[in-house]
């Protein structure tokens, strides 16, 4: 069996626990896109782990994590993730495969990712890590790859060219050149410890006979293509991404799994329909813990988006949902769902027309009534609350898709699966 992982949002979904909990069957987990810019929360032996750039897999014994060729990989951040890791007893010595081809973060793509937000009219909120600019670097044909990794010489050639080169086109200030520099002994250093884990895992995923997950990272909206750009990440993070970032073939994917919360998150700049700024938009950012995995930024909060939620479901093609948080909704009186924009007094439910005038829509919403009873920690389906069940049952008529997994907590129990 194969399955695929997909954030359905903006990201921050809480696909790292939906990831977690299938690649108990798993015998691979692998990423596809993006870096260290994301940050996949789970929970191991009762304890908060954030995830970056390994496979949320790695916490499952004999399950084998890539990090495919269209993922940037910063070899810093996983030398320190894998010892991180490795401190909560989980060993990553053999398990971690890091595609020949994925692109390599360097010192200077953080450094160019903070220098041109800083002096940008038009700011993205990125995450910091150097993830555009290395994506930029890949397209330019001008990137390190994880298979010169071994090379210190060639390492140490490429990263002085990319560095006059980037303080020439006036990317990176002059007066930043010694700072810089002296990075590079560590960052060649980690280079030289993730080497070993640099393998052929193309043959390894088409070779396996065991299930496989593919973990997405981000959300659909995020995507470059699909996303509502220039407010997105540097990658496909929507399934399209699968084929090109492992060099596996759709067709051979029996399910994408979309992960929805039970309300919507964004960070960063950016269009957001439904966002609040009352009590309910607090409350939600409070219950549920809404700040950023990876930059502790807050999250801007707001109601289930069903129109962007229904052109997810189409640009991903989801056989199931996975809806989270829905116990972050507990105890609230009504709970809206966006179900058309208005804009220019006529109403639709098209996102994919409006997604460059996002600015200007006003959500138009169905109140649904809240309920009675928590669903924080519910194990059973039928154990939930009516009203939850009638909310539940709303959204997956919405989105056309089954929900067949629910998540009531953090925990790693706290979840409700549904045939
Ligand atoms: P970048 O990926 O760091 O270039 O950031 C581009 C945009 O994507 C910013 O708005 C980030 O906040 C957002 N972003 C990147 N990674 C994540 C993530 O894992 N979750 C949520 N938002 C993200």
């Amino acid at each position: 069996m194969i399955s695929a992982i997909i954030g359905a949002q903006w990201g921050d979904e809480g696909k790292g626990k939906i990831v977690d909990l299938l690649s108990k069957d798993a015998k691979i987990v692998a990423r596809f896109q993006g870096g260290a810019n994301a940050g996949h929360t789970v929970y191991y032996n009762n304890q908060k782990i954030v995830l970056h750039q390994i496979p949320s897999g790695i916490l499952r014994d004999n399950c084998e994590c890539i990090l495919g060729n269209g993922m940037v990989v910063d070899p810093i951040g996983l030398v320190d993730e894998i010892k991180m890791v490795e401190s909560y007893g989980v060993k990553c010595m053999d398990n971690i495969h890091i595609a020949t081809n994925a692109h390599i973060v360097t010192p200077i793509h953080k450094e160019i990712d903070l220098a041109s937000e800083k002096a940008s009219n038009n700011k993205i909120g990125t995450t910091g890590r150097g993830i555009g600019p290395t994506y930029v670097d890949k397209y330019d044909r001008n990137g390190l790859r994880a298979s010169e990794l071994g090379d210190e010489s060639y390492i140490i050639t490429h990263l002085q060219k990319k560095l006059d080169k980037s303080i020439k086109m006036g990317l990176i200030e002059a007066s930043k050149e010694q700072d810089i520099k002296q990075m590079f002994p560590n960052f060649i250093s980690a280079c030289q410890q993730i080497h070993k884990h640099v393998s052929d895992v193309f043959r390894l995923l088409h070779e396996s006979k065991g299930n496989i997950l593919i973990e997405g990272a981000q959300g659909t909206l995020l995507d470059i293509d699909h996303g509502t750009y220039p407010y997105v990440t540097s990658s496909n993070a929507s399934s399209a991404g699968i084929g090109t970032g492992l060099g596996f073939p759709m067709n051979k994917v029996d399910s994408i799994i979309g992960i929805f919360k039970a309300y919507t998150t964004r960070v960063g700049k950016g269009p957001f329909p439904t966002e609040l700024f009352d009590n309910y938009g607090k409350t939600i950012r409070d219950v549920g813990k809404e700040y950023g995995a990876t930059t502790g930024r807050e999250r801007r909060c707001g109601w289930f988006d069903g129109v962007a939620a229904k052109y997810t479901c189409l640009a991903n093609g989801f056989t199931d949902i996975a809806l989270t948080k829905l116990d972050v909704l507990d105890g609230f009186d009504s709970i809206k769902v966006c179900t058309h924009y208005e804009i220019n007094g006529e109403q639709t439910s098209s996102f994919s027309k409006l997604i460059n005038q996002l600015d200007l829509v006003k959500p138009i919403y169905e109140r649904i009534d809240g309920w009675d009873s928590p669903t924080a920690g519910v194990t059973n389906y039928c154990e939930l609350p009516e009203n939850a069940k009638i909310y539940i049952d709303y959204l997956s008529r919405l989105m056309n898709t089954k929900i067949s997994i629910i998540s009531t907590g953090p925990g790693r129990n706290e979840i409700i699966k549904i045939n």
